[in-house]
């Protein structure tokens, strides 16, 4: 893969505009534009990331650097692997163990299951391969958006409440977890839950992450242990 640099500086070219097409919606056209002019999908592209979603991992770990030493890392919801691609090359030491409920084109060195964290049997097989514990969960778990603001953020405060069960299961002491939330007003029990049992809880907004999304991470480290 080619080297990183900051897409916002590689974006200066010149706007595509997209017409709306018979037959295509409004939102549709409006998603095409906004893919075709953002500076992130050029630079995920040119690079060979599957997603846009890798810049805000690599963001992240740039200025926290999460995985230094780490033995095994948990990537829920990983699919189509933007942030394994990432772990690939950020911690190339680490086991990666990744779920997601789609399937996912193979990644080297990383162990894909295809199921649902929500599955027990799902947890239990993640757990199996973990043994002696992991050192980092992290997730970019999310339900297909429904456009539905108060729907879209309770599935995925649920996501993130269920990473964050999975973690205080997996994680060795002293291990971190990240996830993804939306802001809407029902962050709170997580975030206390968070504060329970880690010792340091921060918000980030990396800046490939869109700013008129509510998407945010947070991110826990120094795991107290059960
Ligand atoms: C935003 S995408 C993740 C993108 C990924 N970080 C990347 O860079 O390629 C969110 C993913 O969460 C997955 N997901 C949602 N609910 C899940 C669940 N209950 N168990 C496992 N994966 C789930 C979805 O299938 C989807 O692929």
């Amino acid at each position: 893969m080619a080297k990183t640099s900051d897409p916002k500086s590689r974006s200066r070219g010149k706007k595509v505009n997209v017409k709306t097409a018979r037959g295509r919606k409004i939102s549709s056209t409006r998603w095409l534009r906004r893919q075709l002019n953002d500076p992130y999908v050029a630079e995920a592209r040119r690079l060979g990331y599957r997603t846009r979603a890798a810049f805000k991992l690599i963001e992240i770990d740039e200025k926290y650097h999460l995985f230094k030493g780490a033995g095994i890392i948990v990537d829920l919801g990983a699919a189509p692997g933007g942030w394994c691609q990432v772990l690939r090359q950020i911690a190339p030491g680490a086991r990666i163990i990744a779920v997601d409920l789609q399937k996912m084109e193979p990644i080297a060195g990383v162990d894909f299951i295809a199921g649902d964290l929500l599955d027990d049997q799902v947890r239990k097989t993640i757990l199996e391969k973990c043994a002696g514990g992991a050192d980092a969960v992290i997730s970019d778990m999310a339900s297909a958006a429904t456009g539905h603001r108060a729907t879209d953020h309770i599935r995925t405060m649920a996501l993130a409440e269920a990473g964050l069960d999975f973690a205080i299961e997996v994680l060795k002491p002293g291990g971190l977890f990240l996830t993804k939330v939306l802001r809407g007003g029902s962050e709170g029990e997580l975030l206390d839950a968070m504060k329970q049992n880690f010792d340091k809880v921060r918000h980030i907004k990396p800046p490939s992450s869109r700013s008129d999304s509510r998407e945010l991470f947070v991110l826990a480290t120094g795991y107290r242990g059960k």
